[in-house]
């Protein structure tokens, strides 16, 4: 890999920090997530009750762990370290006039430890987190007012942390909504629940519209604060693959990655794609987007394409799949198995060749620097009584993945600026709020229940990573 590349690790504020509530924190709208399962979906209670138990509120205590964590990073030779910034942190109820202080110099105190060791920091500024206030008073990013509220956090840490972060990204995983049949993406993504009689794909464009008029914006107000900052979006990218050669399962395919490219054909390229247009004009959505919010979009692109890949999926023309509420088949009816991919103890299938696949398609589509901030494997690890923990497969599936990402960069010459596999250290699982679902290559004692000491333990993948850094990639 070329000589900067940034090998990292990814985690976002709200599965690790804990300290939900401390120093002037704000409840978010991921503190009102109840923990799921494996098939279980995570409940989103009204308020924060007392009995329940939020799974995210203490997360692996990062707040009082900064220090002994990045030390281990550091140890690791992370060149890179992605996070998000809490917005609750900084302005708890997303409407004040002034920002938290206390919020403000704990990122200080972060980004400082992480530039110490020579870790640049990555930071994306909305990871499934937005104030509950603006959820519950101003119903998310379904009202205008929300953009001029995020805009107003990006300013303040724009001008904060500028000398300290030059990578930024505004929204994670923004396309997670396209997927109206499960209530977690809109709700984490911007805020947004359905009223039984409304049509969900027409609040889903203006809920859509809104947040991509925020994030071209604050690309445009980050540029003249810093125009050195880098700045991208940020999609997951689950490829859609035909079941067979019939031209009937290429269309499919083909019409269901629209369900991809939406967010970032409109981050990247600053205007709305035909397909869109045609879908809205077809169904008589009545969509509230002006001329000025269209030259904002067309102003506010981004440098680059931050992405997470974990795996594919496959659709068969007139295939029928009652299960719409997964997270693994991307709300897809016409999602089908793909029998020559094996997959995770969660069903996430196990796809390597598919990141290379990733990355050359959108190389090819959008001729902009790609940027691989999440890949992994969630897996149950087992603590040995001597403090090991032998986690193979995990290594096995990074060491598939990161050798198709050399073949993508070295053989395709696609622009690859850094990879930061997911959960660096263990944290609590966005879709099913557990802790045994466990990515990381550092161990947390922490279990389901929330029971456990916190502390720390180096998994065998930790060494692994740690020579793959070292040698600047993995020898075919
Ligand atoms: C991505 C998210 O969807 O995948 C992360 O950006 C998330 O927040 C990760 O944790 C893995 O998903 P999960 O559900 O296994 O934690």
């Amino acid at each position: 890999m070329q000589k900067d590349f940034l090998w990292g690790g990814a985690v976002a504020a709200h599965q690790f920090e804990g300290g939900w509530n401390e120093d002037g924190k704000g409840p978010s709208v991921i503190d009102v997530l109840t923990a799921g399962a494996n098939g279980v979906p995570r409940r989103l209670t009204d308020k924060i009750e007392p009995n329940e138990f939020y799974p995210n509120h203490e997360a692996i205590d990062f707040y009082h762990h900064y220090k002994e964590d990045i030390a281990l990073f550091a140890q690791m030779g992370l060149k890179c370290f992605r996070t998000s910034i809490a917005w609750t942190r900084i302005y708890p109820k997303g409407i004040e006039e002034e920002p938290n202080e206390a919020g403000l110099k704990f990122y200080d105190d972060m980004f400082d430890e992480l530039l110490k060791y020579g870790i640049e920091p990555v930071i994306t500024l909305s990871h499934f987190e937005m104030p509950l206030y603006l959820a519950k008073e101003y119903g998310g990013f379904r009202n205008k007012k929300v953009i001029e509220y995020f805009v107003k956090f990006a300013e303040t840490v724009f001008k904060r942390y500028k000398g300290k972060v030059k990578y930024w990204m505004t929204f994670n995983e923004i396309n997670n909504q396209m997927d109206t049949n499960n209530p977690l993406f809109l709700w984490t993504n911007s805020g947004v629940t359905l009223a039984p009689d409304e049509s969900a794909r027409e609040v889903l464009f203006q809920t859509a519209h809104n947040e991509l008029v925020a994030s071209a914006k604050a690309v445009i107000v980050g540029k003249q604060i810093d125009p050195e900052f880098k700045i991208g979006c940020m999609v997951s990218h689950v490829p859609i693959y035909p079941y067979s050669c019939d031209p009937m399962d290429m269309q499919v395919a083909q019409e269901a990655m629209h369900e991809r490219y939406f967010f970032p054909d409109v981050q990247v390229r600053g205007h709305y794609p035909n397909y869109a247009k045609k879908e809205w004009e077809r169904q008589g959505y009545n969509l509230d987007i002006t001329p000025e919010e269209l030259a904002l979009l067309k102003q506010g692109t981004v440098d680059y394409i931050g992405f997470s890949y974990y795996m594919s999926t496959t659709v068969k023309a007139g295939a029928k799949n009652d299960n719409l509420e997964t997270t693994t088949n991307g709300g897809m009816e016409n999602a089908v198995e793909n029998p020559y991919i094996k997959s995770s103890d969660w069903g996430w299938a196990i796809d390597p060749v598919g990141l290379r696949y990733t990355l050359n398609n959108l190389y090819e589509r959008y001729q902009k620097p790609l940027f691989i901030v999440e890949n992994g494997f969630g897996a149950v690890d087992q603590l040995e009584a001597d403090g090991t923990i032998h986690d193979q497969a995990r290594i096995d599936y990074l060491t598939a993945h990161i050798k198709e990402m050399q073949k993508a960069v070295d053989y395709d010459g696609v622009e690859l600026m850094g990879y930061t596999p997911w959960g660096i250290i263990d944290l609590v699982s966005f879709t099913t709020g557990e802790m045994k679902k466990r990515y990381g290559m550092i161990y947390v004692d922490r279990d389901n229940e929330g029971k456990g000491t916190m502390k720390r333990y180096k998994k065998d993948s930790f060494a692994w990573y740690q020579q793959v850094i070292k040698d600047n990639g993995i020898k075919p």
